[in-house]
């Protein structure tokens, strides 16, 4: 059952659990809204909307293993885009770890100088070398 939260620090914890990089931004986060995916009374996923200086993000987005490839992603990921667009965001923008699924979800690929400056990995000392994040962005209009 998807619902809302507020508790950001537990869901942070959850996405670092999941290989998440959580805590490097170089701006605020803002987190506007967290949807979490429960079952049985377990957080089994999660997906947030963030609003970072006034860039609308996909600020993080992930399913337990267990739980993943069963369409569960995508109905999280709908509701943060729905709700960006609901608040008028024209663009939203991520750092995918998993570029394959943003693309089916009509993400499209970008590179880090035409993204804005709102992503830790922007400036890390190991991009392109130890890792390979993707920018990509969807347009809602
Ligand atoms: C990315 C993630 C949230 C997707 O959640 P999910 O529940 O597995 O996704 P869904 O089942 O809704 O997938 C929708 C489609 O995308 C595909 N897909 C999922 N992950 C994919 C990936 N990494 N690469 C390519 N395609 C992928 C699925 O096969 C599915 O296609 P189908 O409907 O034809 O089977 C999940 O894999 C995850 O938590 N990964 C680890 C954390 C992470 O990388 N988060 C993103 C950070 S940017």
């Amino acid at each position: 059952m998807i619902q809302t939260t507020t508790e950001l620090e537990k869901i942070d914890s959850f996405f670092l659990e999941q290989g998440l990089e959580m805590g490097n931004e170089p701006v605020d986060r803002h987190v506007q809204k967290i949807w979490t995916d429960i079952e049985d009374g377990v957080l089994v996923g999660a997906a947030s909307l963030g609003l970072r200086e006034g860039h609308w993000v996909v600020d993080g987005i992930a399913m337990l293993p267990a739980y993943r490839s069963q369409g569960r992603g995508s109905r999280l990921l709908a509701h943060v885009i729905e709700e960006a667009r609901r608040r008028g965001a024209h663009i939203i923008w991520l750092v995918a770890k998993s570029p394959g699924f943003f693309e089916r979800e009509g993400f499209s690929y970008t590179d880090a100088e035409h993204a804005p400056e709102v992503f830790g990995c922007h400036d890390c000392s190991i991009r392109d070398i130890d890792c390979h994040p993707r920018w990509m962005r969807r347009d809602l209009t």
